[in-house]
């Protein structure tokens, strides 16, 4: 009799565990939701909403590199360093500070690079937008894969 009350009070700790621990993590854990969520819902942060500006971004200048086109930035990505975060303490660590000035290195050179060069700034690119993710936010990288 006992023992089974033990057990039970486990059992609901652990599921209350594992739903407050999805809970917290959701922008950067779960790749599912990140792709069925709704664009805009109320609460995205302004990083969020940046960072899906980004990737739309970087999806438009891969086609214009696979057409030969001249590659074109229209976002401020300078944001990234500024932009409010849905864990603000994230966004004002100095990993997270380094990983964000060597993506914006890389947006720089892409402006600069000639066509046989551009290709493999873009790569570096997206590298960089990797490295961030697997050492903070893993949840969208199979998103960011699709770059490559
Ligand atoms: C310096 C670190 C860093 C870099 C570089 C970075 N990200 Fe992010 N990214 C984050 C963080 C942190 C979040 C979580 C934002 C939030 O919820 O406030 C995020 C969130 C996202 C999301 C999920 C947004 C949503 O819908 O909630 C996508 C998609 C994304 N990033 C794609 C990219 C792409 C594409 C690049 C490169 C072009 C990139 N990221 C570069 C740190 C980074």
């Amino acid at each position: 009799m006992r023992t089974t009350l033990i057990i039970t009070i486990c059992l609901l700790s652990l599921f209350a565990l594992g739903v407050s621990c999805s809970e917290d993590s959701k922008d950067c854990s779960s790749t599912e939701e990140q792709i069925q969520k709704p664009l805009n819902p109320n609460g995205d942060s302004e990083l969020a909403l940046l960072m899906r500006a980004m990737f739309d971004e970087a999806q438009r200048i891969k086609k214009q590199i696979a057409n030969n086109e001249p590659v074109t930035l229209t976002l401020d990505h300078d944001k990234i360093l500024t932009a409010h975060a849905t864990e603000p303490e994230k966004a004002a660590s100095e990993e997270y500070k380094a990983f964000a000035a060597a993506y914006l290195q890389t947006i720089e050179s892409l402006e600069t690079a000639s066509q046989a060069q551009i290709i493999d700034v873009y790569d570096g690119m997206i590298n960089n937008c990797m490295t961030c993710h697997k050492a903070l936010c893993p949840g969208p990288m199979a998103r960011i894969k699709n770059l490559q």
